[in-house]
């Protein structure tokens, strides 16, 4: 999105980390601070003592977005305990199902639909994925 940015209205990024310490990509998020055409919001869990940022899990950032609900679309990237309450703010907020996406990679191992490890019910992660809309996984037992 960032190389081919003209072809984007906003784009907005929310980076959440437990700590300031363990927040990733450190060099890119300066970047990114710095830029006009992207908004770049971080939060952590718990601050230390430089921490002047905000306080509080991802989803305590969403309130401070203007959604457009039938312009924006969604990537979301983490633990899956994350990806629960990302979704159900994000659906309060009117947005489609089919508009989030869920980055399932972590569930992989063989990569080449194997070993079985990424199986969700009738889906390989490694074959079908590894991105999904929320609509396509929602009612498989074993996506979230
Ligand atoms: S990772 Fe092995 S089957 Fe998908």
């Amino acid at each position: 999105m960032l190389a081919n940015r003209d072809d984007f209205r906003s784009v907005t990024l929310l980076n959440g980390a437990k700590s300031p310490a363990e927040l990733l990509f450190t060099d890119e998020c300066a970047e990114w601070r710095q830029r006009e055409d992207v908004v770049y919001l971080e939060t952590v869990d718990r601050g230390d003592s430089d921490w002047e940022g905000n306080v509080g899990v991802i989803t305590t950032l969403i309130p401070k977005l203007e959604i457009d609900p039938r312009r924006t679309l969604a990537a979301i990237c983490g633990p899956p305990i994350m990806y629960r309450f990302v979704i159900l703010d994000l659906l309060a907020a009117g947005m489609a199902e089919d508009d989030l996406l869920l980055s399932l990679e972590r569930r992989m191992k063989c990569g080449v639909g194997k070993c079985g490890h990424c199986q969700m019910n009738s889906k390989y992660v490694c074959l079908d994925g590894p991105v999904f809309s929320y609509h396509e996984i929602k009612r498989l037992t074993e996506a979230l």
